[in-house]
């Protein structure tokens, strides 16, 4: 839980002090809130604190215990880092114990204030489910006090965390329990009794009537049925065209025949990430209710083996009537992401559209793990998508798309192929250029997450092992 108050003491077990060296350095006058703490300059020259990056010094004092963090000089920190050194320090040993903490910032921007909000929350999210010893005083348990005026746009960031940390539980989740029923279950509650909202859901008799032929063949494997879970959402009037977000939703994603080998297989609960990301926005957009009218689909299905799998060589159709060579049963996404922008195109002709996908491992070859890949045909949605990443800090960066990559899919025995040549390069791209050609000149982006949806191991930034809800921030603020 977090509160704002400025002009009450704050009566939190621990207060956080966060210190530019900057800020250290001014005057007593100046450095009026350092003096109203009773922190004298004395004491800090004396405890030898200089404010550097990650620095941390307790003081107990009758009056009240403080904890001074070190932020550096001022012309070296980012918000990231901001984030990245106040939620280290809610991890330290100094902090962890307080049921509540309070923070005083080094300057109140309302930029800054946010990021302390996204330390506390993104940050100090966990997924501990399935331990069996549960931490009572965990981050996301305690109370936190910012010491900052309350602000509409400060509630809004909070519940853009909530609706990124719900994508991350859903992501975290086994795959046995979040399958495409569990996914449409959580999909209902979010929307029930929303007035602007309604679902429409395809399953595997409706896919079949409606001959959505490459989702089919993708789960032909599984148990589990298949889904095409469509929320709409009108904010404004129903003359104006939707934006449509489309995501890649496989509960799990073995490979299929061509079966994943031990190293690829075990995070691959996660391949609903980009599914995960639109119920997440879907979540804030119910919270934020902006003024446009917007399509949320997720494209749900179990890509395993067995005697039902499809089978590498086939050549199957799906719903826009193009046929596809299967030369690899791993590249499933973009057979069941091309159904869903074909069948949304079709049925709701939306102004734009933007898919979400951990679609590729050359994605994560190329850019790594920070920055999500952006493609598209269309310049100004990719240069809105960036602005957006840019201020959320939910990063994306363009790979091209250019004519000549159509020959990169072609196929001696179907309309495309749905595995990129040569092989091994341009992954990303070459899976990009399948997607586009289901996208019939719509204006469309398309989000790989494969690399930015999941930290396998360690930390990274400010976020902690499992889901991060890439794409959440960044699609939300694209939106309001
Ligand atoms: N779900 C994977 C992509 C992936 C890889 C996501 C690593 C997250 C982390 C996707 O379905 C896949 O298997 N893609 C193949 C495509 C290849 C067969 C053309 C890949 O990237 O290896
Ligand atoms: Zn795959
Ligand atoms: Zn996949």
């Amino acid at each position: 839980m977090i509160k704002f108050q400025v002009n009450k003491k704050l009566k939190t077990d621990i207060i956080i002090v966060l210190c530019t060296q900057d800020y250290l350095l001014k005057s007593k006058a100046e450095n009026k809130k350092l003096v109203s703490l009773g922190i004298s300059r004395e004491l800090l020259i004396m405890k030898g604190f200089k404010a550097e990056a990650n620095e941390i010094l307790p003081v107990f004092s009758k009056k009240k215990d403080f904890c001074l963090v070190g932020l550096g000089k001022q012309k070296d920190l980012s918000l990231t880092g901001l984030r990245v050194i106040l939620r280290k320090s809610l991890k330290s040993i100094q902090i962890a114990r307080a049921k509540s903490v309070g923070i005083i910032l080094h300057q109140e921007s309302d930029a800054d204030v946010q990021a302390v909000i996204e330390a506390v929350l993104l940050g100090g999210y966990s997924w501990d489910k399935y331990k069996s010893k549960k931490s009572e005083n965990t981050l996301l348990g305690k109370g936190y006090v910012i010491f900052a005026p309350k602000k509409e746009k400060y509630f809004d960031t909070i519940s853009i965390c909530q609706g990124t940390n719900l994508a991350r539980d859903l992501v975290n989740e086994n795959a046995d329990v979040a399958t495409s029923s569990f996914i449409e279950k959580e999909i209902r509650k979010i929307i029930a009794g929303q007035k602007k909202f309604s679902i429409k859901v395809l399953n595997k008799k409706e896919m079949k009537k409606e001959g959505l032929g490459f989702h089919l063949e993708v789960n032909k494997g599984s148990a589990n049925e298949p889904k095409l879970v469509i929320v709409s959402y009108r904010g404004e009037s129903s003359d104006q065209k939707f934006t449509a977000l489309v995501g890649k939703g496989l509960t799990f994603d073995t490979g299929g025949l061509n079966l994943k080998s031990s190293g690829h297989i075990e995070t691959m609960r996660m391949d609903m990430a980009g599914c995960a990301a639109v119920v997440g926005t879907l979540k804030n957009i119910v919270a934020l209710q902006p003024k446009k009218n917007i399509l949320f689909v997720c494209g749900l299905a179990e890509n395993v083996t067995g005697s039902k799998a499809y089978k590498p060589g086939d050549v199957i159709v799906g719903y826009a009537r193009k046929s596809v060579e299967v030369a690899n049963t791993d590249a499933e996404g973009r057979l069941v992401l091309a159904d869903a922008i074909s069948y949304t195109i079709k049925n709701y002709k939306p102004k734009e559209i933007i898919d979400v996908a951990t679609l590729t491992g050359a994605c994560v070859v190329a850019l790594g793990c920070d920055y999500t890949g952006l493609m598209s045909n269309n310049d100004s949605l990719a240069q809105k998508l960036l602005a957006s990443g840019e201020k959320t800090d939910d990063r994306l960066w363009q790979l091209p798309m250019y004519l000549e990559l159509k020959d990169s899919i072609k196929s001696e025995i179907a309309d495309i192929r749905n595995l990129g040549f040569p092989q091994g390069a341009a992954g990303a791209m070459t899976a990009a250029e399948f997607l586009r050609q289901f996208t019939e000149k719509t204006n469309w982006a398309h989000l790989d997450i494969a690399g930015t949806g999941f930290v396998e191991s360690g930390e990274r930034m400010y976020f902690g092992h499992g889901a991060t809800g890439s794409g959440v921030r960044l699609l939300t603020h694209f939106l309001t």
